[in-house]
């Protein structure tokens, strides 16, 4: 008796392992795991286009000499070597593969190819060596191939995506202007939560839906410009063209990057449609006049922070308030959105105070975009140890490297005269290469 009771319980431990080893070693396809995810795959490893050869950014700038000069300063050439990408990246904590499939998201820039996850689980998947991985292609981040090359599945052939149409270009070009357009909201539009603290929250294409203005995300972020696609020598006509600098909110990811923001496209969102002192109160009237998108839009972490300070007769600083835009989460133990006032588009958001009674000359107003706050980088510094060598040593070095924040509207308020200077944008961006932090 005893001794069948243990064969039975041997046999069921050992059945009860099997299955559990089974199960765990399973391999399960990534499409059954996050079904219709855009950003579950990267784009499937591209063949040498004819007449260019690899579809490296590089080589198309050998002909396309401007577009790809712009789209070199641009925060998608940017998203793999970004400071604080590849701080997060390092975290023990990220699917780092899935970070990869918007950062650097064609095939030919991973080392691995994703066969399927084991048991599913997404902390774990089952890579194989990339036999066409381009390590140039790599450091280019968000490429041109991203949004422009595609393989046909009948020749097995690479493609460009173009919108216009025409004057005989060198590779094979399929004229699809849609598609293109409305690439961006595969990446910028997405909300989903991995886990309880790992969520992505990006809602800028349904906020631009909501609008219901005809814009596309490229009307604003590749204004147009007269000149020929590719450089003189290939003696082609002047069309109209579209700048690759891919503004966005003015804080780029390098210093020396400032230069070529306003050049390149950038205007604040907001507006300071009003400023008036009234019986000891102040009022300042912000619209989104400029962004078909709430601002700040995109990563969650981003705010505007205004400050408003009060002067004396001597431009000495007697008084100061401030105030923020933006959404406040928190992330752990899970992650919350807890507050949110951003502008949606074409709305206002007024801040009233009520001031003392104190000698003030002069107020001074001034909107500044934060991107990364001070104790965000703090952190990045003290969790360096997991990042790669390569970029650690810009990690620590992180406050120095790497714009937090941007000034982009400031202006002087005279009482006695009740007169207002604005200070030029050029302006603001020439001092913003010598700020730093939040
Ligand atoms: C669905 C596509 C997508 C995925 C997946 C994704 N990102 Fe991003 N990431 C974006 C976009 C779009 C932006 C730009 C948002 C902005 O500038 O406001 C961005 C920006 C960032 C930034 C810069 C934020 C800033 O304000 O400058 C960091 C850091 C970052 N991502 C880290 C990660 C990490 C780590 C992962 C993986 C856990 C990840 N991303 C996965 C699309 C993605
Ligand atoms: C050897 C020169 C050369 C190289 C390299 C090259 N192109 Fe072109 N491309 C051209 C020419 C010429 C045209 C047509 C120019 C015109 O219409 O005025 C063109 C047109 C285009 C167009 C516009 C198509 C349309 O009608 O809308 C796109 C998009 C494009 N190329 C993308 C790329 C990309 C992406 C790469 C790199 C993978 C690349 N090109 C590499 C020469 C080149
Ligand atoms: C494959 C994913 C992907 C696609 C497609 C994509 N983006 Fe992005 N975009 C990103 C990532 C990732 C970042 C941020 C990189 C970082 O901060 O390190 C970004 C950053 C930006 C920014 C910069 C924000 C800032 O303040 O610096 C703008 C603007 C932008 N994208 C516009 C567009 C537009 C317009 C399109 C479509 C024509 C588009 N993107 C398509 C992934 C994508
Ligand atoms: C994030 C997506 C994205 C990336 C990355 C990108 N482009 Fe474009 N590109 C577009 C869109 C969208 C258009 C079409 C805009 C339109 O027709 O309204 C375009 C248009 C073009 C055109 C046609 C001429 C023009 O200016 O309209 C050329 C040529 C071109 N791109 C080349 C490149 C090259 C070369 C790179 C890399 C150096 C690149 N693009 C990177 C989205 C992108
Ligand atoms: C009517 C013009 C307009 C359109 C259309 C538009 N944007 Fe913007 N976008 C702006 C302006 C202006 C800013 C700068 C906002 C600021 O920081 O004050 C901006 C900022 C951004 C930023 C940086 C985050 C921020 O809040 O500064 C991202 C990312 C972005 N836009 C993506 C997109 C995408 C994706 C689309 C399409 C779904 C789009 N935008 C459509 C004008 C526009």
């Amino acid at each position: 008796m005893k001794r069948t009771i243990f064969i039975f319980l041997f046999l069921f431990i050992g059945l009860g392992t099997s299955i559990y080893l089974y199960l765990n070693q399973r391999i399960v396809p990534i499409e059954q795991v996050f079904p219709s995810k855009i950003w579950a795959k990267p784009i499937e490893n591209l063949p040498n286009l004819k007449g260019v050869g690899a579809p490296t950014a590089k080589n198309c700038g050998g002909c396309h000499t401007e577009i790809y000069e712009e789209w070199k300063r641009s925060t998608h050439a940017n998203a793999l070597s970004d400071i604080q990408f590849q701080s997060e990246l390092a975290k023990p904590s990220s699917p780092k593969w899935i970070c990869l499939n918007c950062h650097i998201p064609v095939q030919n820039q991973r080392e691995t190819i994703i066969t399927g996850l084991q048991n599913g689980d997404y902390l774990r998947p089952v890579e194989i060596p990339n036999p066409n991985f381009n390590i140039e292609m790599q450091a280019e981040g968000v490429t041109c191939a991203t949004c422009h090359v595609r393989v046909d599945s009948n020749f097995k052939e690479s493609f460009v995506i173009g919108g216009t149409g025409g004057t005989t270009p060198p590779h094979p070009v399929k004229i699809d202007r849609k598609q293109l357009l409305n690439r961006c909201y595969d990446c910028h539009n997405e909300t989903y939560s991995l886990n309880e603290s790992l969520i992505c929250s990006f809602q800028t294409g349904t906020e631009l839906i909501a609008t219901k203005s005809n814009e596309s995300c490229s009307s604003c972020h590749q204004p147009e410009v007269r000149r020929s696609f590719v450089k003189p020598s290939l003696n082609k006509p002047i069309r109209t063209s579209h700048k690759h600098g891919f503004i966005g909110g003015g804080v780029p990811k390098t210093f020396d990057l400032y230069q070529d923001q306003i050049r390149l496209g950038y205007k604040p969102g907001i507006v300071l449609s009003d400023l008036k002192v009234e019986n000891n109160r102040i009022e300042v009237l912000l619209r989104n006049s400029n962004a078909s998108h709430h601002v700040t839009t995109g990563d969650p972490e981003r705010f505007y922070r205004l400050i408003l300070v009060g002067i004396d007769p001597l431009g000495k600083i007697i008084y100061k308030e401030e105030t923020t835009i933006g959404q406040e989460w928190v992330w752990s133990p899970a992650a919350k959105k807890v507050s949110d006032n951003r502008i949606p588009y074409g709305k206002s958001f007024e801040w009233k105070i009520e001031l003392p009674n104190l000698p003030i000359e002069t107020f001074q107003f001034q909107a500044v975009h934060v991107r990364l706050k001070n104790n965000t980088s703090d952190f990045m510094i003290q969790s360096s140890g997991y990042v790669p060598s390569k970029y650690k040593a810009n990690v620590d070095k992180i406050k120095d490297l790497y714009p937090h924040s941007s000034l982009v509207i400031e202006t002087k308020y005279q009482l006695k005269t009740k007169s207002r200077k604005d200070t030029p944008l050029e302006e603001l961006f020439k001092r913003n290469v010598n700020r730093k932090g939040e």
